[in-house]
């Protein structure tokens, strides 16, 4: 009898400990992030708080707001890293080709990050239209070719990528609230600069 309970049990082994409390940890920081800086950048746009702080330089403005964004990105990995090591991996995903699966996606999703990066450079990767400094023209060429926001896109595909890779359901669940507050981010985000550019071209034909 008690050898039945004993397998019972290890059958509903739980896919996530909901309980835990780093699970929560980079839950909140995952939710903090993109909520943080589209906070941040409409600040910068409507009272140049960033370019204030930086002794009326916008450019360094923008930079002391990358390094702000890019620090939190780092805690939230390093958050995400410690709740999957708290959390059981599942069997469903002890498989080579999960694995395999993990690699394919971890490299493609850091190539559509890291080339974004380098097309954009750091102003254009870090909200640089909300303080005026503008690109000429849209970017075109890869990554952008295969995604609207390859930054997105590929630091989504990172977070699965380590799910899989761990084997864990928890990281799968993760990972797909980081998608979600990419799209709500992305709501809020691609109507914004709209407006920035439309207003930029408006003013360049009155010119
Ligand atoms: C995007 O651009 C890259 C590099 O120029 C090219 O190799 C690739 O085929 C293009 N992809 C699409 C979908 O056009």
């Amino acid at each position: 009898m008690d050898q039945v309970l004993a397998v019972t049990q290890e059958h509903l082994a739980p896919l996530v400990h909901w309980r835990e409390p780093t699970l929560w940890y980079v839950v909140a920081s995952i939710v903090f992030n993109p909520t943080f800086w589209n906070i941040a950048a409409r600040q910068e746009y409507h009272r140049k708080v960033f370019t204030r702080l930086a002794g009326g330089n916008s450019r360094y403005g923008c930079y002391i707001l990358a390094a702000t964004i890019f620090s939190l990105g780092i805690l939230r990995d390093h958050l995400y890293n410690v709740a999957l090591e708290h959390q059981p991996k599942v069997d469903m995903l002890a498989y080579g080709e999960v694995k395999l699966l993990a690699l394919v996606l971890g490299v493609f999703g850091s190539t559509l990050v890291v080339t974004s990066m380098y097309q954009l450079g750091i102003v254009g990767t870090y909200l640089g239209d909300y303080f005026g400094i503008l690109m000429d023209q849209r970017v075109t060429a890869f990554p952008f070719n295969v995604s609207n926001n390859p930054m997105y896109h590929g630091s989504t595909l990172s977070f699965l990528a380590v799910a899989l890779w761990n084997e864990s359901a928890a990281g799968l669940f993760l990972s797909a609230v980081v998608f979600v507050m990419y799209c709500i981010a992305l709501r809020f985000e691609e109507p914004f600069t709209g407006m920035i550019y439309a207003k930029r071209d408006a003013a360049k034909k009155t010119e």
